[in-house]
Protein backbone atom coordinates (compact mmCIF):
# COMPACT_ATOMS: atom_id res chain seq x y z
CA UNK A 1 0.00 0.00 0.00
CA UNK A 2 0.88 3.54 -0.56
CA UNK A 3 0.84 5.81 1.77
CA UNK A 4 -2.04 8.43 0.31
CA UNK A 5 0.78 11.57 0.44
CA UNK A 6 3.70 9.80 -0.76
CA UNK A 7 5.60 11.18 -3.50
CA UNK A 8 4.96 7.81 -5.34
CA UNK A 9 1.27 8.28 -5.11
CA UNK A 10 0.98 12.02 -6.20
CA UNK A 11 2.90 11.15 -9.23
CA UNK A 12 1.17 8.37 -10.44
CA UNK A 13 -2.09 9.59 -9.44
CA UNK A 14 -4.80 9.90 -12.54
CA UNK A 15 -6.61 13.60 -12.85
CA UNK A 16 -9.84 13.71 -12.35
CA UNK A 17 -12.59 16.57 -12.97
CA UNK A 18 -12.48 17.22 -9.59
CA UNK A 19 -9.19 18.40 -9.40
CA UNK A 20 -9.92 21.79 -11.50
CA UNK A 21 -12.52 24.49 -11.25
CA UNK A 22 -14.06 24.86 -14.33
CA UNK A 23 -14.70 28.36 -16.02
CA UNK A 24 -16.02 29.62 -19.10
CA UNK A 25 -16.12 28.32 -22.26
CA UNK A 26 -13.72 29.25 -24.41
CA UNK A 27 -14.32 26.70 -27.45
CA UNK A 28 -16.84 25.14 -28.90
CA UNK A 29 -16.39 22.13 -31.77
CA UNK A 30 -19.22 20.03 -33.46
CA UNK A 31 -18.60 17.21 -31.00
CA UNK A 32 -16.27 18.81 -27.85
CA UNK A 33 -16.18 22.05 -25.55
CA UNK A 34 -13.35 23.40 -24.49
CA UNK A 35 -13.16 24.76 -20.86
CA UNK A 36 -10.92 27.51 -19.24
CA UNK A 37 -9.78 25.24 -15.78
CA UNK A 38 -7.55 25.79 -13.01
CA UNK A 39 -6.06 23.21 -11.36
CA UNK A 40 -7.35 23.77 -7.47
CA UNK A 41 -3.47 22.52 -6.05
CA UNK A 42 -0.92 24.19 -8.47
CA UNK A 43 -3.45 27.57 -9.46
CA UNK A 44 -1.83 26.63 -13.39
CA UNK A 45 -4.50 27.56 -15.88
CA UNK A 46 -5.48 25.11 -18.43
CA UNK A 47 -8.15 24.39 -21.34
CA UNK A 48 -9.97 21.56 -20.81
CA UNK A 49 -11.00 19.78 -23.79
CA UNK A 50 -14.43 18.14 -22.83
CA UNK A 51 -16.04 15.41 -25.18
CA UNK A 52 -19.54 13.42 -24.19
CA UNK A 53 -18.93 9.55 -24.92
CA UNK A 54 -22.14 9.41 -26.59
CA UNK A 55 -21.84 12.03 -29.37
CA UNK A 56 -18.68 10.57 -30.16
CA UNK A 57 -19.97 7.47 -30.74
CA UNK A 58 -23.43 8.74 -32.40
CA UNK A 59 -21.28 10.73 -34.50
CA UNK A 60 -19.01 8.20 -35.45
CA UNK A 61 -15.66 10.41 -34.22
CA UNK A 62 -14.12 7.67 -32.09
CA UNK A 63 -11.41 7.49 -34.43
CA UNK A 64 -10.73 11.51 -34.32
CA UNK A 65 -10.74 11.58 -31.08
CA UNK A 66 -8.06 9.01 -30.70
CA UNK A 67 -5.59 10.26 -33.32
CA UNK A 68 -5.84 13.61 -31.65
CA UNK A 69 -4.83 12.01 -28.79
CA UNK A 70 -1.65 10.47 -30.16
CA UNK A 71 -0.56 13.28 -32.32
CA UNK A 72 -0.82 15.10 -29.30
CA UNK A 73 1.00 12.34 -27.71
CA UNK A 74 3.84 12.19 -30.32
CA UNK A 75 4.11 16.25 -30.53
CA UNK A 76 4.86 16.20 -26.93
CA UNK A 77 6.18 19.37 -25.30
CA UNK A 78 9.44 19.93 -27.30
CA UNK A 79 8.19 22.46 -29.75
CA UNK A 80 6.75 25.69 -28.22
CA UNK A 81 4.52 26.05 -31.49
CA UNK A 82 1.78 24.02 -30.06
CA UNK A 83 -0.52 23.40 -27.29
CA UNK A 84 0.63 20.73 -25.14
CA UNK A 85 -1.40 17.49 -23.63
CA UNK A 86 -0.21 17.74 -19.88
CA UNK A 87 -3.01 14.20 -19.18
CA UNK A 88 -6.50 12.70 -20.10
CA UNK A 89 -8.76 11.21 -17.73
CA UNK A 90 -12.99 10.68 -18.27
CA UNK A 91 -15.80 9.65 -16.17
CA UNK A 92 -19.06 7.87 -17.15
CA UNK A 93 -20.07 10.09 -19.80
CA UNK A 94 -17.22 12.51 -20.66
CA UNK A 95 -13.49 12.57 -21.91
CA UNK A 96 -11.56 15.20 -21.13
CA UNK A 97 -7.98 16.49 -22.23
CA UNK A 98 -6.15 18.90 -20.59
CA UNK A 99 -4.01 21.47 -22.75
CA UNK A 100 -2.42 24.43 -22.74
CA UNK A 101 -4.11 27.03 -21.95
CA UNK A 102 -3.41 29.80 -24.73
CA UNK A 103 -4.38 33.19 -22.80
CA UNK A 104 -4.80 35.43 -26.04
CA UNK A 105 -6.74 33.46 -28.24
CA UNK A 106 -7.45 33.24 -32.06
CA UNK A 107 -5.16 34.50 -34.24
CA UNK A 108 -8.60 35.25 -36.31
CA UNK A 109 -9.63 37.23 -33.71
CA UNK A 110 -6.61 39.36 -34.28
CA UNK A 111 -6.49 40.11 -38.00
CA UNK A 112 -10.16 40.97 -38.11
CA UNK A 113 -9.14 43.87 -35.11
CA UNK A 114 -6.16 45.01 -37.31
CA UNK A 115 -8.02 44.40 -40.90
CA UNK A 116 -4.92 43.00 -41.60
CA UNK A 117 -1.33 42.46 -40.43
CA UNK A 118 1.50 45.09 -41.63
CA UNK A 119 4.69 43.13 -43.56
CA UNK A 120 6.57 42.91 -40.21
CA UNK A 121 3.46 41.34 -38.50
CA UNK A 122 2.98 38.96 -41.83
CA UNK A 123 6.43 38.12 -41.77
CA UNK A 124 6.89 37.14 -38.27
CA UNK A 125 3.95 35.21 -37.74
CA UNK A 126 4.93 33.12 -41.05
CA UNK A 127 8.30 31.90 -39.99
CA UNK A 128 6.86 31.22 -36.58
CA UNK A 129 4.09 29.01 -39.05
CA UNK A 130 6.96 27.52 -41.01
CA UNK A 131 9.21 26.63 -37.90
CA UNK A 132 6.33 24.73 -36.66
CA UNK A 133 5.51 23.30 -39.59
CA UNK A 134 9.48 21.89 -40.03
CA UNK A 135 8.14 20.35 -36.31
CA UNK A 136 5.28 18.89 -37.12
CA UNK A 137 6.35 17.46 -40.74
CA UNK A 138 9.17 15.82 -38.91
CA UNK A 139 6.99 14.02 -36.87
CA UNK A 140 5.40 12.72 -40.03
CA UNK A 141 2.14 14.59 -39.21
CA UNK A 142 0.31 16.52 -41.50
CA UNK A 143 -1.95 18.90 -39.74
CA UNK A 144 -4.69 19.25 -42.99
CA UNK A 145 -7.19 21.81 -40.92
CA UNK A 146 -4.66 24.95 -40.52
CA UNK A 147 -6.49 27.72 -40.31
CA UNK A 148 -6.93 31.00 -38.48
CA UNK A 149 -8.99 29.65 -35.99
CA UNK A 150 -6.82 26.72 -35.07
CA UNK A 151 -3.71 29.11 -34.75
CA UNK A 152 -4.02 30.24 -30.85
CA UNK A 153 -1.42 32.94 -29.50
CA UNK A 154 -0.15 32.49 -25.92
CA UNK A 155 0.98 35.27 -23.03
CA UNK A 156 3.38 36.40 -24.70
CA UNK A 157 1.95 36.28 -28.29
CA UNK A 158 3.58 33.21 -29.61
CA UNK A 159 1.36 31.37 -31.87
CA UNK A 160 0.42 27.86 -30.30
CA UNK A 161 -1.53 24.77 -33.09
CA UNK A 162 -4.55 23.29 -31.96
CA UNK A 163 -7.06 21.01 -33.34
CA UNK A 164 -5.81 18.20 -34.34
CA UNK A 165 -9.14 16.04 -34.97
CA UNK A 166 -8.11 15.68 -38.72
CA UNK A 167 -4.36 15.00 -38.09
CA UNK A 168 -3.05 12.28 -40.17
CA UNK A 169 0.28 10.52 -39.25
CA UNK A 170 2.19 9.69 -42.31
CA UNK A 171 3.53 5.89 -41.52
CA UNK A 172 5.75 5.55 -44.69
CA UNK A 173 8.18 7.36 -46.68
CA UNK A 174 5.92 7.91 -49.49
CA UNK A 175 5.24 11.92 -48.98
CA UNK A 176 1.56 11.51 -50.64
CA UNK A 177 -1.21 9.76 -49.47
CA UNK A 178 -3.84 7.81 -51.27
CA UNK A 179 -6.78 7.51 -49.22
CA UNK A 180 -9.73 5.96 -50.43
CA UNK A 181 -11.41 3.85 -48.57
CA UNK A 182 -10.18 4.70 -45.58
CA UNK A 183 -12.37 6.14 -42.94
CA UNK A 184 -9.39 7.96 -41.41
CA UNK A 185 -8.41 9.34 -44.65
CA UNK A 186 -9.01 12.74 -46.14
CA UNK A 187 -11.22 10.93 -48.49
CA UNK A 188 -13.30 10.16 -45.23
CA UNK A 189 -12.06 13.38 -43.97
CA UNK A 190 -13.81 15.65 -47.38
CA UNK A 191 -16.90 12.71 -47.03
CA UNK A 192 -17.02 14.38 -43.93
CA UNK A 193 -16.59 18.34 -44.49
CA UNK A 194 -19.07 17.81 -47.55
CA UNK A 195 -21.73 16.30 -45.41
CA UNK A 196 -21.26 18.13 -41.82
CA UNK A 197 -19.03 21.19 -42.93
CA UNK A 198 -19.46 23.86 -40.22
CA UNK A 199 -16.32 25.44 -40.03
CA UNK A 200 -14.99 26.49 -43.75
CA UNK A 201 -13.86 25.00 -46.77
CA UNK A 202 -12.01 27.88 -47.55
CA UNK A 203 -8.37 26.09 -46.68
CA UNK A 204 -8.51 22.86 -48.35
CA UNK A 205 -5.99 21.88 -50.97
CA UNK A 206 -6.87 21.12 -54.67
CA UNK A 207 -5.61 17.22 -54.65
CA UNK A 208 -8.02 17.14 -50.85
CA UNK A 209 -11.02 18.02 -53.23
CA UNK A 210 -10.22 16.16 -56.37
CA UNK A 211 -8.38 12.88 -55.64
CA UNK A 212 -8.92 12.58 -52.01
CA UNK A 213 -5.41 12.94 -51.45
CA UNK A 214 -3.41 14.91 -48.53
CA UNK A 215 0.22 15.28 -47.97
CA UNK A 216 2.58 17.38 -46.08
CA UNK A 217 2.28 19.85 -48.81
CA UNK A 218 -1.30 20.15 -48.39
CA UNK A 219 -0.42 22.35 -45.07
CA UNK A 220 1.70 24.20 -47.32
CA UNK A 221 -0.73 25.01 -49.19
CA UNK A 222 -3.47 26.16 -46.05
CA UNK A 223 0.21 28.16 -45.17
CA UNK A 224 -0.20 29.89 -48.61
CA UNK A 225 -4.16 30.69 -47.66
CA UNK A 226 -2.94 32.04 -44.10
CA UNK A 227 -0.22 34.28 -45.25
CA UNK A 228 -2.21 36.24 -47.70
CA UNK A 229 -5.23 36.25 -45.34
CA UNK A 230 -2.30 37.95 -42.68
CA UNK A 231 -1.63 40.84 -45.40
CA UNK A 232 -4.35 41.55 -46.75
CA UNK A 233 -7.23 40.46 -44.49
CA UNK A 234 -9.18 38.50 -46.71
CA UNK A 235 -9.24 34.99 -47.66
CA UNK A 236 -8.03 34.15 -50.99
CA UNK A 237 -11.05 31.89 -52.21
CA UNK A 238 -14.41 33.26 -50.98
CA UNK A 239 -17.54 32.91 -52.74
CA UNK A 240 -21.64 32.22 -51.66
CA UNK A 241 -21.16 28.26 -51.43
CA UNK A 242 -18.91 25.91 -50.29
CA UNK A 243 -19.23 24.71 -53.91
CA UNK A 244 -18.51 28.13 -55.25
CA UNK A 245 -15.55 28.37 -53.20
CA UNK A 246 -14.32 24.69 -54.38
CA UNK A 247 -14.88 25.61 -57.96
CA UNK A 248 -12.07 28.80 -57.12
CA UNK A 249 -9.56 26.56 -55.98
CA UNK A 250 -9.76 23.98 -58.36
CA UNK A 251 -9.21 26.93 -61.04
CA UNK A 252 -6.68 28.91 -58.76
CA UNK A 253 -9.43 31.71 -59.16
CA UNK A 254 -7.85 34.58 -56.78
CA UNK A 255 -6.78 37.66 -56.94
CA UNK A 256 -4.00 40.30 -54.92
CA UNK A 257 -5.47 43.46 -53.64
CA UNK A 258 -3.78 46.41 -55.49
CA UNK A 259 0.20 47.90 -53.73
CA UNK A 260 0.38 44.46 -52.16
CA UNK A 261 4.14 43.74 -51.77
CA UNK A 262 5.79 42.35 -54.24
CA UNK A 263 8.11 39.59 -52.36
CA UNK A 264 4.93 38.22 -50.45
CA UNK A 265 3.04 38.05 -53.88
CA UNK A 266 5.67 35.60 -54.84
CA UNK A 267 6.04 34.17 -52.30
CA UNK A 268 2.21 33.16 -51.72
CA UNK A 269 2.04 32.65 -55.91
CA UNK A 270 4.65 29.68 -55.31
CA UNK A 271 2.49 28.30 -52.07
CA UNK A 272 -0.45 28.80 -54.12
CA UNK A 273 0.07 25.71 -56.55
CA UNK A 274 -2.53 23.45 -57.97
CA UNK A 275 0.77 20.48 -58.30
CA UNK A 276 0.94 19.86 -54.85
CA UNK A 277 4.93 18.47 -55.64
CA UNK A 278 5.22 22.21 -57.36
CA UNK A 279 4.98 24.45 -54.17
CA UNK A 280 7.82 25.85 -52.43
CA UNK A 281 8.88 23.30 -50.06
CA UNK A 282 7.55 20.44 -51.45
CA UNK A 283 10.42 18.42 -52.48
CA UNK A 284 12.55 20.07 -50.09
CA UNK A 285 15.64 17.13 -49.25
CA UNK A 286 15.61 19.07 -45.65
CA UNK A 287 12.61 21.09 -44.64
CA UNK A 288 12.17 23.57 -46.03
CA UNK A 289 15.37 24.93 -46.82
CA UNK A 290 13.63 26.97 -49.94
CA UNK A 291 10.95 28.60 -48.01
CA UNK A 292 13.60 29.77 -45.76
CA UNK A 293 15.20 30.86 -48.62
CA UNK A 294 12.77 32.76 -50.24
CA UNK A 295 13.51 36.34 -50.53
CA UNK A 296 10.43 37.61 -48.63
CA UNK A 297 12.92 36.16 -45.45
CA UNK A 298 16.08 38.13 -46.11
CA UNK A 299 16.55 39.62 -42.86
CA UNK A 300 15.17 36.65 -40.54
CA UNK A 301 17.19 35.35 -38.24
CA UNK A 302 15.81 30.96 -37.84
CA UNK A 303 17.89 30.62 -35.07
CA UNK A 304 16.30 33.22 -33.24
CA UNK A 305 13.12 34.86 -34.75
CA UNK A 306 13.18 37.04 -30.90
CA UNK A 307 9.87 38.47 -29.76
CA UNK A 308 6.66 38.88 -31.78
CA UNK A 309 7.00 42.45 -33.05
CA UNK A 310 3.69 44.86 -31.64
CA UNK A 311 0.63 43.70 -33.75
CA UNK A 312 -0.59 46.41 -36.13
N1 LIG B 1 -9.90 27.46 -27.53
C1 LIG B 1 -9.75 26.20 -27.94
N2 LIG B 1 -8.65 25.66 -27.43
C2 LIG B 1 -8.07 26.61 -26.67
C3 LIG B 1 -6.88 26.69 -25.89
N3 LIG B 1 -6.07 25.64 -25.80
N4 LIG B 1 -6.59 27.83 -25.27
C4 LIG B 1 -7.42 28.87 -25.40
N5 LIG B 1 -8.53 28.88 -26.11
C5 LIG B 1 -8.86 27.75 -26.75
Amino acid sequence: MTPPNSVESQEVRKKTPLDFIFGKVIGEGSFSTVYLAKDIQTNKEFAIKVLEKIHVIREKKTEYVMREKEVLRILGNSSQYFVHLYSTFQDIERLYFVLTYAKNGELLKYINLHSKFNLECTGYYTAELVLALEYLHSKKIVHRDLKPENILFDHNFHILITDFGSAKIENNETNQTVTNGDSSSSSGELRRRRHSFVGTAQFVSPEMLQESKSSYSSDLWALGCIVYQMASGQMPFVGGSEYLIFQKILALEYNFPTCFDSKLKDFIEKLLVLDPEMRLGATDEIRYTSIRGHDFFVGTNWDDLGPPPKLS
